[in-house]
């Protein structure tokens, strides 16, 4: 096929003239000869030496582990498309019918995604009062702690200890950009600090309670990791120490219980504070029952509350939302 012969010092230079002008051939690798670079091209390209050369054709890396894994046609079609990534462990959710091929579909996530050294598949749903799932071993590391980036900030965890979800990273943002510098946050279920380390790079001081011993051990090392000595982890049930802190903001992340807590949350909260309350809440109507709940919490304290933003998060399971309403407290 055609191609242009470069001297090997102007090879890079060249190569990316050769994809501006858009006559690069594509799938093939370059081919070295003594001291040249010999490029495929499409067609002639002025200026340049022109040879003819043949060239090997380069693989094609997968780029999801469903093209290279080894199981019956028949049952393709419900390899699910997506899976999370927690540090460098995968956690993928398999409907029951694929079980039995866990091993090699764990081995294809290994061999498509290089930086993953694990493959989990959830063995049950988010319960107890710590809100941790089964997992179930399909490939490589047998290994459950990792250390993952989000928001900029480092986090240790073990995922068969801990709650923890990647999905929740853009609200977490979210509320970083609304926190204001010299603030007092609340954390109520902190875990191992995705949101009380991002805020701590803003506030003024953190506290982070949470009840589970393992979140709370690696808060403390998710504290010194990330340099915030302005957190303050508690261990303990949150309605022991609710009352004692008055914040500026306070974050109430338990969506499934959070509205048994609503009077601890506006008990620590000062007047003009905000809260961050999370819910889940049917497609048709998000937001109604929570509303009639954080406004007769409010009344039996004799308070009253300014609701200021409300919104879908995520999905979480058929037609049924994980939402926040973010709402101003006034005593
Ligand atoms: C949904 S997780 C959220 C963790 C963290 N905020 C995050 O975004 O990853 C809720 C956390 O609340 C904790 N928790 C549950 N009940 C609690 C209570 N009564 N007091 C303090 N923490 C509690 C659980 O151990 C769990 O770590």
């Amino acid at each position: 096929m055609l191609a242009v012969k470069v001297p090997k010092r102007e090879a890079e230079k060249i190569r990316r003239k050769l994809i501006e002008l858009g006559v690069l051939a594509k799938g093939y690798s370059p081919k070295r000869e003594g001291n040249f670079v010999l490029f495929p091209v499409e067609m002639p390209v002025e200026g340049f030496e022109l040879v003819e050369a043949e060239f090997e054709k380069t693989e094609r890396r997968p780029h999801s582990y469903r093209e290279v894994v080894e199981v019956p046609d028949e049952i393709k079609p419900l390899l699910p498309s997506s899976f999370d990534i927690i540090g460098d462990i995968a956690i993928i959710e398999l409907p029951e019918e694929l079980m039995d091929y866990g091993k090699a579909i764990g081995e294809a996530i290994l061999k498509v995604h290089r930086h993953i050294k694990a493959v989990f598949a959830k063995g049950s749903k988010v319960s107890g009062e710590y809100r941790i799932r089964e997992l179930i071993h399909l490939a490589g590391e047998k290994r459950t702690e990792t250390l993952h980036r989000e928001n900029g900030i480092r986090l240790k965890l073990d995922i068969a200890r801990v709650y923890y979800t990647p999905r929740l990273a853009t609200e977490r943002m979210r509320v970083f950009e609304r926190t204001q510098p010299g603030e007092i946050v609340f954390d109520m279920f902190a875990g191992v600090g995705p949101y009380s380390i991002l805020l701590a790079k803003k506030a003024k001081l953190v506290f982070a309670c949470d009840i589970n011993p393992w979140a709370v051990r690696y808060l403390e090392e998710n504290k010194k990791l990330n340099k915030t000595p302005n957190v303050i982890p508690i261990l303990g049930d949150v309605r022991k120490v609710a009352g004692q802190i008055k914040a500026d903001r306070v974050i109430m992340n338990l969506p499934k219980f959070a509205d048994r807590f609503l009077k601890e949350a506006m008990m620590s909260v000062k007047s003009g504070g905000i809260v961050h309350y999370y819910g889940f809440g049917p497609e048709e109507d998000l937001f109604s029952e929570h509303e009639q709940k954080i406004k007769a919490v409010a009344r039996e304290l004799g308070f009253k509350v300014e609701l200021l933003d409300e919104r879908r998060v995520r999905p979480y399971a058929p037609r049924q939302f994980n939402i926040a309403i973010d709402f101003r407290v006034w005593k």
